[in-house]
């Protein structure tokens, strides 16, 4: 043991003090276990914190402070630290190289279990008058909403139910929506409220455009890739967001998906002034949504923490928010499940969902995201569901290009070694996932949500929207087709 650890372990004098430290560094045995012991630090995480130390040397620290415990503790007393350490310390390794970014996200998130009861003096600053958007069925929705508009009242806040909605929003109801708030006078002093899932959100956003824009304007002419391509000229009216599923994170996107079938397409109205100005996050409106929903909600809102972290415009904050994300919603998925009272689980899912919305609004996404629009509006998949369905597909078409920071997540989420090699890191991680699909109880195979071989290549042809171009492979429509005929 003397001899490995002296590979490791130097007390050179003029060097740290001479206290004991890493071979051929200037850093302590007692930072590194100060930074694992009492910060909580994993050895993966020292190696990237201290440039240039191996895991073996974070291995024999440790070993070497547990043998020499007393003399250590002694020496924090005369504590040091050079320049070099502190740089060590804070300059973590990220995984993208060029800091130049824009970040955008709500101005105000207002997040706690019961905080819907602020509802009254946030709506305040947005204008006089409620303009509500509710999901359906949505017993919560249902059941909270008449104490939220007693909230508003109570300041002064006139409260009208200006739609619903129980399908992913289609241009005509976004288009029927903004008629109706014309007809309303809506303006100057109005605000919109959306209290459901991601569905009432998205159609409040796009009414939130649509209703000042021009009276003949159809919002297809504002949807990427199809209609006339036109931007908007007016802000739209501002967006308060209260979400009820811990899903797509649209109370912190500043794109509204919206869906036709006839002929199929799912795009997106996308302007940053979309952005909900406040997202009010009660995760308490989460305990009555049914298991499968929050097992498809979680599981979209997993795919898109992983797909923006490895994502081909990834930016550092997201990959931040992703990390703590994933940290929280691998382990707190499977207990929202099985018991949606949990509201430790139901806080972490809706902060985790959160934060998946600010990555993907920032970072992109890949291509689960390319190919589930394409499975909603030719099979009518529920969004979550083709994201979990493609989640593994994903992983296993990037491996290559993503190894790294596949592999990192392995060791973050499943605790997978780093004496590991990162292929079998990366195996691991497909491996935990798929267990996670099971034990959540989202479908593994196409087939058992309808799709039939012959409407695999309009699928591919589908799948090649803006979260596509995201994905760290290029991939052609021929390789799509495979890959689903290979999920069949
Ligand atoms: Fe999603």
């Amino acid at each position: 043991m003397e001899n490995v650890l002296a590979q490791h372990i130097t007390k050179t004098p003029g060097v740290c003090g001479g206290k004991a430290c890493i071979a051929g560094h200037r850093i302590r045995v007692l930072d590194i276990v100060v930074w694992h012991e009492k910060r909580g630090c994993t050895p993966g995480e020292l190696v990237e914190m201290f440039p240039g130390i191996t895991l073996a040397d974070v291995h024999a620290a440790l070993a070497y402070y547990f043998d020499n415990r007393a003399e250590i503790e002694a020496d924090s007393r005369h504590e040091t630290v050079t320049a070099d350490t502190v740089r060590a310390r804070f300059t973590p390794k990220l995984q993208t190289t060029v800091l130049h970014y824009d970040f955008i996200a709500p101005a105000r998130i207002v997040f706690g279990w019961g905080r819907r009861t602020e509802i009254g003096a946030l709506g305040r600053q947005f204008g006089r008058r409620a303009l509500v958007f509710c999901g359906l069925p949505d017993a919560q929705a249902a059941a909270v909403l008449p104490k939220m508009a007693d909230a508003l009242h109570a300041e002064h806040v006139d409260v009208i139910e200006a739609g619903a909605i129980d399908h992913e929003p289609e241009a005509a109801d976004v288009d029927e929506a903004a008629a109706g708030l014309r007809e309303l006078g809506a303006g100057p002093g109005d605000f919109l409220l959306a209290l459901g899932g991601g569905a009432a959100i998205d159609l409040a956003k796009a009414v939130a455009a649509m209703a000042v824009a021009g009276e003949d304007d159809r919002v297809a002419d504002y949807l990427e890739g199809v209609g006339r391509g036109l931007k908007l000229q007016r802000d739209p009216l501002p967006l308060l967001a209260v979400p009820t599923t811990a899903a797509t994170g649209a109370e912190a996107t500043y794109n509204a998906v919206i869906s036709n079938y006839d002929p199929p397409w799912k795009k997106s109205l996308r302007d940053p002034r979309l952005m909900a100005r406040a997202a009010l996050v009660d995760p308490e409106l989460c305990v009555s949504v049914p298991p499968p929903v929050t097992a498809a909600g979680g599981m979209d809102a997993i795919t898109q923490l992983i797909e923006s972290f490895i994502s081909r415009k990834a930016q550092p904050i997201p990959q931040a928010l992703c990390l703590q994300g994933l940290r929280l919603a691998v382990p707190a998925i499977v207990e929202a499940v099985e018991d949606g009272a949990s509201r430790p689980a139901r806080e972490h899912m809706s902060h985790a969902a959160l934060l998946s919305g600010m990555a993907l609004a920032n970072s992109g996404l890949g291509m689960a995201h390319g190919v589930a629009p394409a499975l909603g509006t030719h099979c009518r998949v529920p969004h979550g569901v083709a994201c979990a369905l493609m989640l593994p597909v994903a992983l296993r078409t990037n491996r290559e290009a993503r190894r790294d920071e596949l592999a990192r997540l392995a060791h973050v989420l499943f605790g997978v070694r780093f004496q590991q090699s990162p292929e079998e890191a990366v195996d691991r991680l497909i491996e935990e996932i798929e267990r996670l699909c099971e034990r959540v109880g989202v479908p593994r195979r196409l087939s058992e949500v309808g799709v039939q071989p012959d409407q695999i290549p309009a699928i591919a042809r589908d799948s090649f929207g803006n979260s596509m171009r995201g994905n760290p492979v290029e991939l052609s429509e021929p390789k799509v087709v495979e890959l689903l005929r290979g999920l069949l």
